[in-house]
C-alpha cells in the first residue's frame, strides 16, 4: 500500500492511474453506446434492456456503478494534479508557445474534461434521475429519449458534447499510448490511427440517436 501511494506520489504513477481509468471509462462508454443504438430496433428492445438492467443485472449494476464512479474520481484527481503540478513547475507562461503534439493535448483536456463533467451532470439529471426534459416517464427510457431530442436545443447539447468528448478520447488514447511507452517516431502514425478511430467509434455511435430522432427516423 504505501508502495503503491509512493508510486502515485510520481508524475508517471498519476498518468498511469490516468490511463487505466481511462481505459476502464472507455470501455464503460463503449457499453453504453451499444446498450443505446438498441434504440434502433424499437421501443421494446431498449426498454427490455433497461428493465434487465435494473431488474435482473441490479446487483451487477451496483458493482459497476461502484467501481466506475471510483475511476472517475481517481481520473479527475490525477488530472487535477498534474495540472497544478505543471503550473507550479511553470508560473510564468512560455514566452514562445511550442504547439507540440502533447502540449496541445494537455490545453484542450483542461477544458474538454470539466466540460464533459458538466454535461454528464446534466445527463444524469435528464435521464437517471429524471428531473429535467420534457415528457419524462419512469418506465419507458424510449419515450424519454425521443421526447428530448425531439428538441433541438437538447439534441444540439448532446451533439456538440459528443465532440468534446471526441476531442478528449483523442487526446486522452494519444498521451496514454505516449505513457505506455509507444513514443517511437516510427509509432506515431499507429497512435494517431488507432485514437482517431477509437474516438470517432464512440462519438459517431452516440451522435447517430440525437440525429436520427431529429430527422424523424426514430420517432
Ligand atoms: C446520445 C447519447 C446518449 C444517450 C441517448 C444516453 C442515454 C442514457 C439513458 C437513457 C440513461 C438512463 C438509463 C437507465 O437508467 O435506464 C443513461 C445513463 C447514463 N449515461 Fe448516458 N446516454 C448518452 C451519452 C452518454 C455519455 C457520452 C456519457 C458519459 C460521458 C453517459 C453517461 C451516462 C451515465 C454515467 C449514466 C448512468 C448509468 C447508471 O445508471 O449506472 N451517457 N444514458
Amino acid at each position: 500500500m504505501a508502495g503503491m501511494l509512493a508510486f502515485y506520489h510520481t508524475t508517471v504513477g498519476k498518468k498511469i492511474v490516468m490511463a487505466v481509468t481511462g481505459v476502464m471509462m472507455f470501455f464503460w462508454l463503449l457499453g453504453h453506446m451499444v446498450g443505446n443504438l438498441q434504440i434502433f430496433l424499437g421501443p421494446d428492445k431498449i426498454n427490455g434492456y433497461a428493465h434487465f438492467l435494473h431488474g435482473g443485472a441490479a446487483e451487477i449494476l451496483v458493482v459497476v456503478r461502484t467501481v466506475m464512479i471510483i475511476a472517475v474520481l481517481l481520473h479527475i484527481l490525477a488530472a487535477v494534479q498534474v495540472t497544478l503540478a505543471n503550473w507550479a513547475a511553470r508560473p510564468v507562461g512560455y514566452s514562445v508557445k511550442k504547439d507540440i503534439e502533447t502540449s496541445y493535448a494537455a490545453r484542450t483536456m483542461i477544458w474538454t474534461g470539466p466540460l464533459i463533467l458538466i454535461y454528464l451532470i446534466y445527463h444524469l439529471l435528464m435521464f437517471t434521475y429524471l428531473k429535467v426534459g420534457p415528457g419524462i416517464s419512469e418506465t419507458d427510457v424510449y419515450h424519454n429519449v425521443v421526447e428530448a431530442f425531439q428538441v433541438p436545443l437538447i439534441s444540439g447539447i448532446y451533439i456538440v458534447a459528443m465532440i468534446m468528448l471526441a476531442f478528449h478520447l483523442w487526446h486522452g488514447a494519444w498521451s496514454m499510448l505516449q505513457t505506455l511507452g509507444a513514443n517511437h517516431p516510427k509509432y506515431n502514425r499507429l497512435r494517431k490511427i488507432v485514437a482517431t478511430g477509437l474516438s470517432v467509434i464512440i462519438a459517431v455511435g452516440f451522435v447517430s440517436v440525437p440525429v436520427a430522432v431529429l430527422l424523424g427516423f426514430i420517432r
